[in-house]
Order: structure tokens, then sequence, then C-alpha cells
């Protein structure tokens, strides 16, 4: 059904589920793409990773910081809810109010979680922040914009060459549902999906509720999960490299815990964030066989690259020189810097 069928049709709670599951799946997907490819900046590019942050920082993003804890929940609930009425059909009688238990679950976990959530911007705030001008934080977004409108050029050219050689006959086999390919992506996305909830609700708590996105960047804080490692320098690089260098036994080698659990997080959630996009394009694009073939194609690239991009970064380390680097970025776009940023400068 389309979403103008959908808003037309003015359905029943599960109709509008349906829509709000589509909707908050695709948010995520977005954030999803330039999350990852700003977090790979740690290890390449430092001084970028550092400006990103302050992005992150600004109104724009805390708004959106709301904005997209609200999508995770609901859609995890919501996928919670759908994946055991799948297996259960005798429960099917009732659908219509587990859709509601959802929208009361959502709430009532939304509710503390703003608290705490408001809570760090109004300390934020009383300390005369530091805050990147709009101009500047809309800016950061450009590039993000041109790759995402490459990928999406480059795709449907892929589709066009691939269909003057095989041809747009909608062939019947493999992508057909019911077809063992298809059925292997819908148990995937229900088994991926029960094991997504604690890996992000685990790392949105750290980042979130114990820590806060504004707590990245300031000196002398304990780095939430480091068995109480501090960043001296007040840079978003020191955090990550202290979060991906501390190990399961304590010591400075051995298993980097936040490195493997990061690993299930991106596997996990970009496969099934990019299957859960080809559902979406897929559905709006079944008439025409170039467009939904460019479709299929786009979201292999997009999962594709953020795998290799974010596998890549996990895999590196991260040297020292990078928070220097990252010193030189603060100092760069004005933020005030720390006294370690302000001797490792000569200022
Ligand atoms: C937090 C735990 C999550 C659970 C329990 C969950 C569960 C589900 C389920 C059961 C579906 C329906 C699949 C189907 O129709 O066959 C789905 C679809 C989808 N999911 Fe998730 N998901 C989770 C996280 C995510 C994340 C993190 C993203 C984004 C990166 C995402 C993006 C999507 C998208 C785009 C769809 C397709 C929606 C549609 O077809 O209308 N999901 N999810
Ligand atoms: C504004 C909200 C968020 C903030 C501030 C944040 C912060 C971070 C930080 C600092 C890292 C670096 C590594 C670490 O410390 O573990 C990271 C990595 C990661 N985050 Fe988030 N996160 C947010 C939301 C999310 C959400 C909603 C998802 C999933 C849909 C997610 C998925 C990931 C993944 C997959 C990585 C590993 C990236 C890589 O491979 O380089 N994050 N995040």
């Amino acid at each position: 059904m389309t979403l103008t069928e959908t808003l037309r049709y003015r359905g029943a709670i599960g109709q509008w589920s349906w829509v709000l599951h589509r909707v908050t799946g695709l948010g995520v997907v977005l954030f999803l793409v330039l999350h990852v490819i700003d977090t790979s900046w740690a290890v390449f590019y430092p001084g970028l990773y550092e400006e990103a942050i302050a992005v992150y920082q600004s109104p724009l993003f805390t708004l959106g910081e709301f904005v997209l804890v609200a999508c995770v929940i609901y859609h995890a609930y919501n996928g919670l809810r759908i994946s055991l009425f799948d297996a259960n059909p005798r429960w099917w009688k009732h659908q219509e109010r587990a859709a509601w238990v959802v929208v009361g679950a959502t709430l009532l976990t939304l509710i503390p979680t703003f608290i705490i959530m408001f809570n760090h911007v109004l300390v934020h705030y009383q300390h005369d922040p530091f805050i990147l001008p709009l101009e500047k934080v809309l800016q950061a977004q450009l590039p993000f914009a041109v790759g995402i409108a490459a990928a999406i050029v480059g795709a449907v050219l892929v589709s066009g060459v691939v269909g003057m050689i095989a041809g747009n006959d909608d062939a019947e086999g493999k992508g057909k549902p019911g077809s063992r390919v298809e059925r292997f992506w819908w148990s995937y996305m229900r088994a991926s999906g029960f094991l997504i909830v604690p890996l992000v609700f685990g790392h949105l708590a750290m980042m979130h509720l114990i820590q806060g996105v504004f707590d990245l960047t300031v000196a002398g804080k304990t780095i939430v999960g480091t068995n109480g490692l501090v960043n001296v320098s007040g840079t978003a690089v020191e955090f990550v490299l202290a979060r991906w260098n501390t190990s399961l036994s304590g010591a400075t080698t051995g298993l980097a815990i936040w490195r493997i659990y990061d690993i299930g997080l991106l596997l996990l959630v970009t496969v099934h964030g990019f299957n859960g996009l080809r559902y979406v394009l897929t559905d709006y694009t079944t008439g025409n066989m170039l467009l939904k073939r460019a479709a299929v194609y786009l979201c292999l690239i997009g999962a594709v690259v953020l795998l290799v991009v974010g596998g890549a970064a996990l895999l590196s380390s991260i040297d020292r020189d990078a928070i220097i680097m990252a010193c030189e970025s603060q100092e760069h776009i004005g933020r005030p810097l720390s006294a370690f940023c302000q001797q490792a400068l000569g200022l």
C-alpha cells in the first residue's frame, strides 16, 4: 500500500503502526549512513571527526537526537511485536491491542529517557557552550547529500546497462515473494531485530543517558565503559580511542570489548537497515523494472560502503598523534581548548 493510499484510507491503528514502522526505520537508516562514515573519521581524518561531533552538539542535531531516540525505541518495540505475532498466529485477534501496547511502552520509555537527555542539554547550556554556526552545520551535510545522490545515479546507470544486456523482463525466481531468498530475508529481519535490541539500547544508554553527546568533548570527564579512563584532552577522538582500546581484562592489550560490540552492531544494523530500505524502495517501484533493479543495487552499494568503511575503522588502530590533530581542529573551528590541547599546540 502506498503512503497516499494509507493516508486516504484512515485505517485503524494497524495501518498507522505500519506507516510509523516504515518512517522510523528509514529515519534510522539515513542517520546510520552519516554516523558510520563520521565515526570512521576518528581513525582516518581525526580533524574532521572533531568537526562532526561539533555538528552533533549543535541545537539542530540536538533536536534530531531526540527524534532519533524516539524512532529507535518505537521501531524496536513495534518490530518485536511484529516478530512475536508472526510466530504466534493464535495471537492475531489481539493485534490492535498489541499495537496500542507498543505506543504505551514507547511513551513510558521515552519519558524518563527524555528527562535524562534534557538534563544533559540543560547542564551543557548553563556553561556558555561553544555552538557551531548553523551554516557550518548545513555545509557539513553537503558532501553526504552529494554522495547519496551519486549513489542513486550510479545505481540507475548500472541498472540501465544490465537492462540493455539482460533485458527488462521481471524474471520469475530468486527475488519473488515466497522464494527461498526472500524467506531467508524475512527470517533475518526478525532474528536480527531481536539481537539488535540489546546492542542498540546499550549503545544509546552509553551515548545519551550515562555520558551524553556533549560530554564527548569535556576535558576531565570519565569515559563510559573504560574502567575509569579520563578524557584528558577533551577531544572526541580521545573518547573513541580510549573506548576502542579498552580490553575486556582491563589490561592495555587483549580483546577490545567495544570494538567487538561495535562490529556486531555495525553488521546487524547495516544489513537489517539496508534490506529494510530495499523492501520500501522496491514496494514503490514495482511497475518499473529499471528503477526496481536500481533500488536493489542502491541498497547493495549502501550496505557494502558502510560495512567496508565502518569495518576498516573498527579494525585499525588510532595512534595518539590523532589527538593532536583533533586539538588543531578544535582550534580551527573556534572551540575553547583544554589545558592539554593548549600545551600540545604550544599556545
Ligand atoms: C532495534 C531493534 C529492531 C527490531 C526489533 C526491528 C524489527 C524489524 C522488523 C520485524 C521489520 C519488518 C520486516 C518485514 O517486514 O519482513 C523491520 C523492518 C525494517 N527495519 Fe527494523 N528493527 C530494528 C532495528 C532497525 C534499525 C536500527 C534500522 C535502521 C538501521 C531498521 C530499519 C528497518 C527498515 C528500513 C525496515 C523496513 C520497513 C518496511 O518495510 O516498511 N530497523 N524491522
Ligand atoms: C546521536 C546518537 C549517537 C551517538 C552520539 C553515537 C556515538 C557513537 C560513538 C562515539 C561511536 C564510536 C565508538 C564507540 O565509542 O563505541 C559510535 C559507533 C557506532 N555507532 Fe553510534 N551513536 C549514536 C547512535 C547510534 C545508533 C542509533 C546506531 C544504530 C542504528 C549506532 C550505531 C553505531 C555503529 C554501528 C558504530 C560503529 C561505527 C564504525 O564501524 O565505525 N549509533 N557511536
